[in-house]
């Protein structure tokens, strides 16, 4: 044991992360004593360093060459075009090589709603939650195709278990239960403006879901790229909890990244404004990439083309699709870390709780698009708003449950 402490104080002398042992001398009970040095142990300081350091410079596309990218109109497709694509995807999802992703591992925190997002009434006549709804798409999708469609559902720390037990309660909404898995995401410690560690209320390290990017770490660490492997998967759609509209079974998309040769396929909407809060697909030093509206200059986001249409104005609405052999060479890349300012309570260095009125704390989280800069080729197709993006982000006004679901009933009225 205090072997264990020496080495703990060695190392959070030597990054300036001493803070950390006065609240463990705080601390009486001894049982939460180990447990605090425990999750000491489980932080690389050094990483923490960097991202500190990070977070004093320029965001990386600062320095980047930025150019629209070319995209398909799914519209715009001639009817030979679009059965093409349709014959090509259909073979591919009837011969089991499709499995799906939602990734259900955020905290929600916009929406006010206290469980997982998933878990979210819609406020239907039916009183769905969004997995409900997310359950019935991919029902109807394993009806029409005659196929068992493995779906994987990413949580975090934070939601996890919440999140399994909202299934088992409801009996998996009808799905097979051995085409479910839930694996989890990683986290990070969150860090003050001088680059604290922080502890939180229950004194433990204050640590955050590190952001989709991690998933692909994720699912090798957690053996899920092992498990589509070994059931015959060769493409994955990736998506996010809260689009109603979702499309993850689709066989345009699949057929056309199997007909274009490409490794990875993205979604995309027309921006519906300079200001809308989507990240935009461009090309960044020739490769394919998204730009966050957190971090496109408003410059570029009003910039216009020659026929009067916004110039990024390509919405990534996170429905991507990658390959398997993709998704295995991105899980050993190390993806970039943007940087969040948040509100975070904390205990301060008198063991006093602080919960601040304004941000004060760093989050860092990876991006999974930033990954498709290290593909080799990426193909975008271009969707209808109305058909296939209904995002619940908001408690009220733009993206709130009230638009979600005027969408999801004019969308099934329609059909
Ligand atoms: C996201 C996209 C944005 C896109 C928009 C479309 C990011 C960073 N940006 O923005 O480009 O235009 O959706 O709706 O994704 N999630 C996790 N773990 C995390 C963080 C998020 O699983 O650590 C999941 C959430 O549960 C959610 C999805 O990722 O399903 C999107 O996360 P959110 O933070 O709400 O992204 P947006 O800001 O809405």
């Amino acid at each position: 044991m205090d072997e264990k402490l020496k080495q703990i104080e060695q190392t959070l002398e030597k990054y300036g992360q001493e803070q950390l042992l006065d609240e463990y001398n705080r601390l009486t009970d001894e049982k939460q004593k180990q447990d605090f040095l425990d999750s000491i142990l489980t932080i690389d300081f050094n990483q923490v360093k960097t991202l500190y350091e990070k977070s004093k410079e320029e965001p990386a596309f600062a320095n980047s060459k930025i150019e629209p990218i070319d995209y398909v109109d799914k519209s715009k497709l001639s009817n030979e075009e679009y059965e093409e694509l349709k014959e090509i995807g259909t073979k591919e999802i009837k011969e089991g090589k499709l499995a799906v992703v939602t990734m259900a591992g955020g905290q929600g925190t916009r929406l006010g709603h206290s469980g997982p997002k998933g878990t979210f009434d819609l406020g239907l006549d039916t009183h769905k939650s969004i997995f409900e709804i997310l359950t019935d798409i991919l029902i109807k999708a394993r009806e029409d195709y005659g196929v068992d469609i493995p779906w994987y559902i990413m949580t975090s720390e934070e939601n996890n278990q919440q999140t399994e037990q909202f299934f088992k309660k409801h009996n998996y909404f009808g799905y097979p239960k051995g085409c479910i898995t839930f694996f989890k995401q990683g986290k990070l410690p969150m860090i003050s403006t001088d680059g604290k560690v922080l502890v939180d209320e229950n004194h433990k390290i204050k640590e955050a879901a590190d952001g989709h990017g991690g998933i692909f770490h994720s699912m090798l660490k957690d053996g899920v790229v092992y498990d589509m492997k070994a059931r015959g998967i060769e493409w994955v759609f990736i998506g996010g909890v809260d689009n109603v509209l979702v499309k993850p079974v689709d066989p345009i998309l699949l057929g056309m990244a199997v007909k274009k040769q490409v490794v990875a396929a993205g979604k995309s909407i027309v921006k519906a404004n300079p200001q809308e809060r989507v990240g935009v697909f461009c090309k960044r030093n020739g490769r394919p990439s998204v730009i966050e509206y957190t971090e496109i200059t408003p410059e570029m986001a009003e910039e216009t083309d020659e026929n009067g249409e916004l110039k990024y104005g390509e919405s990534h609405i996170l429905c991507n699709l990658f390959s398997l052999k993709a998704i295995e060479k991105v899980s050993q890349m190390e993806l970039p870390y943007h940087i969040a300012f948040k509100k975070a309570k904390y205990i301060d260095q008198d063991g006093n709780l602080v919960v601040p009125e304004k941000p004060n704390a760093y989050k860092f989280e990876a991006f999974l698009f930033d990954a498709f800069e290290s593909l080799e080729n990426f193909a975008v197709l271009r969707v209808k708003r109305e058909e296939e993006f209904a995002p619940v982000k908001n408690a009220e006004g733009v993206d709130s449950p009230e638009t979600a679901r005027k969408l999801y009933q004019d969308f099934h009225k329609q059909k």
